[in-house]
């Protein structure tokens, strides 16, 4: 393999580009992990996530990538077999569904269409209909990173309250916590799953399960589903002192560390809105393009990434692939169904606006060595907007 200089373009909705700030953190001798001062810096770290995730009543931090926690929200809270309700409106959360039915749970899966959010009112008229509360947990992707479209979650709870309807709430916040808006007690939900490797600007390999007081107590209170690694009772103990029952990612909490401090300077609304911006200006960006958002509802757009639809017969991959090898780039690629029909730009995490405007060139570059049909003036109509627009 040849050097090649400069940096790497990582414009996908996830692993993203890691700050030199995480990575230095992340270069500190490994302490003892059951001593005090690796259990003063957990707990810090809980407050800190309590913080990003929008005041639950724990978060659980386990060594794994965030699949681990579609696991570790379901096991810890329903009893084999019971019976759960998802909507599937993308690639991640058809996923969560597999999960569910293979460890054994009664999924339902109400079929939504890809390239618009959950609808609540479906949800609502379900949920109505379920008179002898056998739905047990309402699953929703917050934002579906395969399609680019974000979900209303308050919208998702109300019609839980409406319905009067007693079944946890189950969120997966993986590629919008930290982007997006979250706020977990405001919105009710009862169990949030996520992953390092998205907002939160680490490496892969940290899962997050933050939970209410409602799924601690259910977790209390239900005949368990088998589990070991991933249970509940034995992390609240430990983590009580800033520990866990097992030998945890050392490097990775330090990273954490400096992550949460990175997001706590900038301000949480502040982040959002920067993601918002950079969101807008690739989307004017697709536009000028002449190429079409996936996402049809211009209410659910993602501040995490954008999919972009190839004309019809055109090869997105080839398109995706090309851009890597020519521009050193890599843009997020079509996921199940979506392959090579889509391509995503990813505009998550550690970004500016002069790094989005480098990937937004590398796409135009590409576009136009590539054969894909577009037009010119996307890079600047991006570039227009962000002159434009003010940081708050
Ligand atoms: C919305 C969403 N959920 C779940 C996952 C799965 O996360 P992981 O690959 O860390 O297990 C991803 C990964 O991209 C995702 O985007």
């Amino acid at each position: 393999m040849t050097y090649r200089s400069g940096r790497h373009f990582l414009q996908l909705p996830g692993p993203t580009q890691v700050p030199g700030r995480v990575f230095r953190a992340m270069t500190r001798a490994v302490i003892d992990h059951r001593g005090p001062e690796f259990g003063r810096m957990v707990l810090g770290l809980f407050e800190g996530l309590k913080w990003v995730f929008g005041d639950p009543a724990h978060v659980f931090i386990f060594p794994s990538s965030a699949s681990g926690c579609w696991e570790t929200a379901l096991v810890n809270t329903l009893s084999p077999g019971d019976h759960v309700l998802l909507w599937n409106n993308g690639f991640f959360a058809s996923k969560w569904g597999d999960f569910a039915r293979a460890l054994g749970f009664d999924v339902e899966i109400l079929e939504g269409d890809w390239r618009g959010p959950a609808d609540a009112e479906t949800i609502a008229a379900r949920l109505a209909q379920d008179r002898e509360r056998q739905i047990q947990a309402v699953l929703v992707v917050h934002n579906e990173t395969s399609t680019g479209v974000t979900s209303d979650i308050a919208s998702v709870r109300d019609a839980l309250d409406e319905a009067g309807h007693p079944a946890l709430l189950m969120v997966d916040a993986v590629s919008s916590l930290a982007a997006t808006p979250y706020r977990q007690a405001e919105w009710g939900v009862d169990v949030t799953v996520c992953g390092s490797q998205k907002g939160l600007m680490l490496p892969p390999g940290l899962g997050f399960c933050a939970v209410s007081e409602k799924a601690l107590d259910r977790h209390r209170e239900v005949a368990p589903a088998p589990r070991a690694y991933f249970d509940w009772t034995a992390m609240l103990g430990d983590n009580e002192g800033g520990y866990f029952p097992y030998t945890p990612p050392t490097t990775l909490l330090y990273g954490l560390e400096a992550s949460l401090a990175m997001l706590r300077e900038e301000g949480a609304d502040a982040t959002c809105a920067r993601h918002a911006r950079l969101a807008e200006a690739t989307r004017r960006a697709v536009a000028g393009w002449g190429l079409r958002n996936y996402c049809q509802d211009a209410g659910a757009v993602s501040n995490a990434g954008t999919t972009v639809m190839a004309g019809e017969g055109e090869d997105a991959e080839a398109f995706r692939l090309a851009v890597l090898e020519r521009f050193d780039m890599s843009l997020g690629t079509g996921l199940g169904p979506l392959k090579g029909k889509v391509f995503r730009i990813g505009h998550l995490g550690d970004l500016n606006e002069l790094m989005l405007m480098g990937a937004l060139a590398g796409v135009e570059m590409g576009l136009k060595t590539s054969g894909i049909t577009h037009t010119a003036g996307g890079l600047a109509a991006a570039a227009e907007f962000l002159a434009e627009a003010r940081r708050p």
